[in-house]
């Protein structure tokens, strides 16, 4: 029987083993940033509401429908972050980080929040691993937090995966771009709700998913045909670049993203085993964002991947299965004294760098080796009481079955020398 409560709906949890694969890939993540001389940020998990409505953009699903905002004893109104980039930055520029080296390069991890139908892939609480650099227009910043993104995916044994890839344009052209968009969608059969939002957001009708939207917005202007000079250039290089690191990319002028900050490089990874929620991952530049938020201007640019639709295409491919930790050694005691001394071990053990447990409460040795099994262990210590009047312990091989009695005090450096062996 379980308690009388349940996680709240729409939260993603994980435990073990699944627990040991999101370790894993957010670890690896860790590597792949700290590699690239990104550092680590620990961030609040709740801000200022006005800091996601003016940064994030009032007109985007995620402020208008989805935050979870509640107001603190102090009358405050407070948000549970939706998204990392407008926390990373408020922090950057609060702390003064962007008067030092420029760009900044700066990544996080944790849960977001976003009130959305929840379904498999889409939750309420989700995770992302989330990495910005901030104070740089070069083309080749936009490129390296692409090739980070799909060196962590690759590591993590993703072979499916796919970039897409656009530019949105900045100040100059988007809103030419903006114009002619909405001219023609006027033009559209569209529902009352949908020409609201033509007027509203009008690159958002480029990303609704219903067949009748979907069939008429096939003819719409894309946003290539109507990039300024410096965008084209901009795009052109990152491209250039791209393709000299041999990521493989789809140009996918239609692809827009729902947070409002994003200027000239936007891009989104996609696994085509997730169904419909599919999207590995996304980010691009948001050159404004500092000036939107009351800061200098600075421009910018990140991602954020979900970490949970990580995982589940890493269950896809299959590729989860070599990530599954356990413990190396396992004790096994027979009787009290032994049980002292295998306690005293365990902890030697560890203390030398082997991962090890042990089995408690005074198991018989059926039940403990069933703990070793399951332990994932490579090698069981069991001591019986003949075994202590002996001064030795039986040392077993649980792959190969062998069993040989060593003595007690050479344990741990035969652990060592048979574990440095490949
Ligand atoms: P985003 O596209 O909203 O971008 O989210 C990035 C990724 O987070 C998505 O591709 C998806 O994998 C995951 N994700 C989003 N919502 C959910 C959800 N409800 N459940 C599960 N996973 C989800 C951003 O958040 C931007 N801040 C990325 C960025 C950083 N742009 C520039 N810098």
């Amino acid at each position: 029987m379980s308690s009388n409560f349940q996680a709240p709906k729409g939260v993603n949890e994980y435990v073990p083993p699944r627990s040991a694969i999101y370790l894993a890939a957010r670890d690896a993540f860790a590597a792949v940033a700290t590699r690239a001389g990104y550092s680590y940020l620990e961030l609040p998990v709740f801000e200022d509401t006005a800091l996601f409505s003016r940064g994030v953009g009032e007109s985007t699903d995620v402020v208008s429908k989805e935050m979870y905002t509640f107001e603190d004893r102090g009358g405050r109104s407070l948000t549970l972050r939706p998204e990392f980039t407008v926390g990373v930055l408020r922090s950057v520029l609060q702390h003064n980080l962007h008067r030092g080296e420029l760009p900044v390069k700066v990544w996080a991890t944790g849960p977001a929040f976003r009130y959305e139908r929840a379904q498999a892939g889409r939750y309420r609480q989700f995770y992302q691993v989330d990495l910005e650099a901030i104070g740089s227009e070069d083309p080749a910043v936009d490129v390296e937090t692409i090739a980070l993104a799909w060196d962590w995916y690759r590591e993590l044994g993703l072979t499916r995966h796919s970039l897409h890839l656009n530019s949105l344009g900045c100040r100059e052209c988007r809103p030419v771009y903006r114009a002619a968009l909405q001219e023609f969608l006027r033009g559209l059969d569209l529902d009352e709700a949908t020409r609201a939002r033509i007027e509203l957001n009008p690159l958002r009708v480029l990303d609704d998913k219903r067949p009748e939207v979907r069939a008429q917005v096939e003819a719409a202007p894309v946003v290539t045909d109507y990039l300024c000079g410096a965008c084209k250039t901009h795009h052109d290089k990152v491209r250039e670049l791209l393709a000299d690191l041999e990521i493989s990319w789809v140009d996918d002028p239609r692809l827009v993203r729902g947070l409002d900050y994003y200027t000239r490089t936007t891009y989104e990874f996609d696994h085509p085993l997730l169904g419909a929620q599919s999207g590995i991952g996304g980010g691009g530049r948001y050159d404004g964002l500092s000036e939107d938020i009351g800061g200098p201007p600075l421009p910018g640019i990140g991602f954020g991947l979900g970490l949970d639709r990580t995982v589940l295409a890493m269950e896809a491919e299959e590729a989860a299965a070599a990530t599954v930790a356990g413990v190396t050694v396992y004790g096994v005691p027979l009787g009290e004294e032994a049980q002292r001394r295998i306690f005293g071990l365990v902890a030697a053990l560890r203390r030398a760098g082997i991962a090890a447990d042990m089995s408690y409460d005074g198991k018989k040795l059926k039940g403990a080796m069933r703990g070793a099994d399951r332990s994932g262990a490579a090698y069981a210590v069991i001591l019986g009481e003949r075994d202590i009047a002996a001064g030795s312990a039986q040392l077993k091989d649980l792959a190969s079955g062998d069993q040989v009695a060593v003595p007690l005090d050479e344990i741990v450096t035969t652990l060592k020398e048979r574990l440095s062996q490949p």
